[in-house]
């Protein structure tokens, strides 16, 4: 059975769906998308996800396309259809077809619906992840408003792609201050000298990410600290750890940043542990 993907009400063979060429998403990135972690065909931290559509939509004055409850039938939906059971399901909705001006269409053109899902080798990311990866550093280029999650993402590709050619995952954006804002696509953490946990707060210019949140939550159960603290890529080469979370990543180990290792350059057992904690309740309530 070939892939099979939603599009503005239709489910379509992977391979023949297609937007209009003047679907605002595809000129002007006049668009929002999500991404939720799939484990055993459900959706985890379904609830965060949506909250932040919803607010990434209304931002952007972009309705709703359908309900909350509509859509998450139309998810399950694709997901069921592609019969995937570990993975990623993706959505995308723009502000729709309209003659290209980039001012908002003053007809009303209807939202814009996107969904497409892809397999995900648990088994080779946890491996992957055992072993550790690295991240480069590169200048914050990114605009204002990075608490929207928008298609609008070519500086994330254009760090993506150098730390790709670097030989790492992830690349991490450097602000004015030297402090790491967050990667390319996941959220930035440390867990410092001190023992404390460090992320970036959110009155930064960053995402603020699902996992994340969802995470500082097994952290208190788990009894640890965490803090919302910025850091230097000096300083999370100096701390014991650093990891990486998102709905593609979930929690990976970090073991090096440019190429110089993260404290003693092993595998931490707090991140690994954390990445067990995290995936046990990203099943345990997932929709
Ligand atoms: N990326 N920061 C950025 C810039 C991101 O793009 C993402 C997610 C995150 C982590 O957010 P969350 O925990 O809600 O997934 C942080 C998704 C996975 C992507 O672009 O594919």
């Amino acid at each position: 059975m070939g892939r099979i993907a939603y599009v503005n009400g239709r489910f379509v063979p992977h391979a023949q769906a297609a937007v209009h060429i003047e679907d605002r998403g595809y000129q002007l990135a006049d668009a929002v998308y999500e991404v939720w972690a799939l484990f055993d065909g459900k959706m985890a931290d379904a609830e965060g996800h949506f909250a932040r559509l919803e607010r990434s939509l209304g931002e952007l004055r972009i309705p709703m396309p359908m309900s909350r409850r509509a859509l998450t039938l139309v998810l399950r939906e694709t997901v069921r259809r592609n019969r995937l059971r570990e993975g990623l399901v993706y959505l995308q909705v723009s502000r729709g077809v309209a003659p290209r001006d980039h001012a908002f269409p003053v007809c009303g053109a209807p939202p814009a619906v996107v969904i497409t899902c892809k397999a995900v080798d648990r088994a080779a990311a946890d491996a992957k992840a055992a072993k550790g990866c690295a991240v480069v550093t590169t200048p914050e280029n990114r605009w204002g408003r990075c608490d929207i999650k928008t298609v609008g993402l070519l500086p994330n590709v254009l760090a993506k792609q150098a730390a790709r050619e670097r030989g790492a995952v992830e690349a991490w954006f450097v602000d004015d201050l030297g402090l790491v804002t967050e990667g390319a696509s996941s959220n930035a953490w440390i867990l410092d000298a001190d023992g404390v946990l460090r992320t970036r707060d959110t009155n930064a210019n960053i995402l603020r990410g699902v996992t994340r949140r969802t995470l500082m939550d097994v952290i208190a159960a788990a009894g640890l600290k965490v803090e919302e603290r910025a850091f230097t890529p000096e300083e999370a080469r100096q701390a014991r750890e650093a990891f990486i979370t998102g709905a593609g990543s979930l929690v990976t180990p970090i073991t090096s940043i440019d190429g110089k290792p993260v404290g003693d350059g092993a595998v931490g057992p707090v991140a690994m542990r954390l990445r067990s904690l995290y995936i046990e309740r990203a099943k345990a309530t997932a929709v």
